[in-house]
């Protein structure tokens, strides 16, 4: 199939681009490189052994959208384009909500024009807000969230759903990802956080590269097994992987579907540590710090109903996770972008 791939350039969805050539598609990558850069697509050239075709277009551009989609014909665009940093998102609320939300409007009336109704959504396991139940089914109610990120992927969610009821002919599938992690195994491609990371793995990885003092634990006082933060960590190439099958269902039986893509077993901020020290033989300093506010003690997948739908099911483990992210932070400043 002809694929766009808005955001191709950033952390999923270069793991994401290399799957779908791996998996036969043509891959057109659209990317304002906001938040990441063309080189990254190199990387990607160099591990699927396919040139990665790019433009620089910015989503929320309806003329240069219709100049690639006059191009190209595509028969689905999986969209990932977006800003995604939850604590910029409390500072500049509009940037998030234009970025994101407007952004998708304006994408989806140029997909419209060019006849593609077919579209993979990232969304996110933020769109739960405070989960009702553990471990988190698809039927779990989504609101009640505290930053406008969140707020912006619920509501790309809602226009979505309203699209889909007015125009049936549309396909539409929604990935509430849980905590992507991990690098791909070539050490090619990784995540690339821009100053000093927010998220777990990419912050443990500083501190074992001597980059950063130590690790800030956000709270031991949860109501979980060691008192800390307990997540779904989910390998990034599983994820990348879990596209590939959504859109081989998408095409055979089409519709409007929500998956959680986890892998349905919760790990607390000290396992995390634990397990990236034993496995890359590496020390994490860590302090135990106040709560970070807005944080959910413990969230996790069932994400059954993907293994049932998708034949999806996350193979690689916590272990996995650490092993590549490390092997990611060590090759950073060795030509790796
Ligand atoms: P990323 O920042 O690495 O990738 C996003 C890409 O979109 C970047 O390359 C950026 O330059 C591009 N972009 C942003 N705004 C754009 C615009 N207006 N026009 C064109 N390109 C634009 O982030 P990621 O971690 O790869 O996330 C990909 C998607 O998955 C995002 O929508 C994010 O919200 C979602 N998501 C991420 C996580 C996570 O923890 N990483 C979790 C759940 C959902
Ligand atoms: N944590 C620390 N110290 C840190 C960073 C994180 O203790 O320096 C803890 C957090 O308190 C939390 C856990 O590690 O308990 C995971 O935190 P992350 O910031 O890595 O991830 P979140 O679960 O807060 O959020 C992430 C993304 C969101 C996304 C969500 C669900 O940042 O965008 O996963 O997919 F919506």
């Amino acid at each position: 199939m002809n694929i766009l791939v808005t955001g191709g350039a950033g952390y999923i969805g270069a793991h994401t681009v290399v799957e779908l050539q791996n998996a036969g598609h043509e891959v057109v990558v659209i990317d304002n490189l906001s938040n990441s850069s063309e080189n990254m697509l190199r990387q990607v050239s160099k591990i699927t052994g396919k040139k990665v075709t790019f433009h620089k277009v910015d989503i929320r551009d309806s003329q240069a959208l219709d100049e690639i989609m006059k191009l190209y014909w595509f028969d689905c665009c999986v969209h990932f384009a977006g800003l995604k940093a939850v604590g910029e998102s409390v500072m500049k609320p509009l940037a998030y909500y234009q970025n994101n939300v407007a952004g998708t409007l304006t994408l989806l009336e140029a997909l419209s024009r060019h006849g593609c109704a077919n579209l993979i959504f990232s969304s996110s396991a933020t769109v739960y807000g405070q989960p009702k139940e553990l471990p988190i089914t698809e039927a779990c109610p989504t609101g009640g969230i505290t930053n406008p990120y969140g707020w912006t992927k619920c509501m790309i969610e809602q226009i979505l759903m309203d699209l889909y009821r007015a125009e049936p002919a549309w396909n539409v599938a929604l990935l509430r990802y849980f905590n992507p992690a991990g690098a791909h195994e070539s050490g090619l491609i990784g995540e690339r956080p821009r100053g000093i990371p927010t998220n777990l793995m990419p912050y443990i990885a500083r501190v074992a590269a001597g980059r950063l003092p130590e690790l800030q634990v956000f709270g031991n006082d949860y109501d979980t097994g060691d008192g800390t933060g307990v997540r779904d960590y989910i390998h990034v190439v599983d994820l990348a992987l879990g596209h590939v099958k959504a859109l081989r269902v998408m095409e055979q039986k089409g519709g409007l579907a929500v998956y959680n893509l986890g892998r349905g077993e919760g790990c607390s901020v000290l396992e995390m540590v634990h397990a990236f020290e034993q496995v890359n033989e590496v020390v994490v300093p860590y302090v135990i710090k106040a709560r970070r506010p807005g944080d959910v003690a413990a969230c996790y997948a069932d994400p059954s109903k993907a293994e049932r739908e998708l034949g999806w099911k996350a193979r690689l483990s916590i272990e996995d996770m650490c092993r590549s992210a490390w092997q990611w932070q060590k090759n950073q400043g060795k030509g790796s972008d």
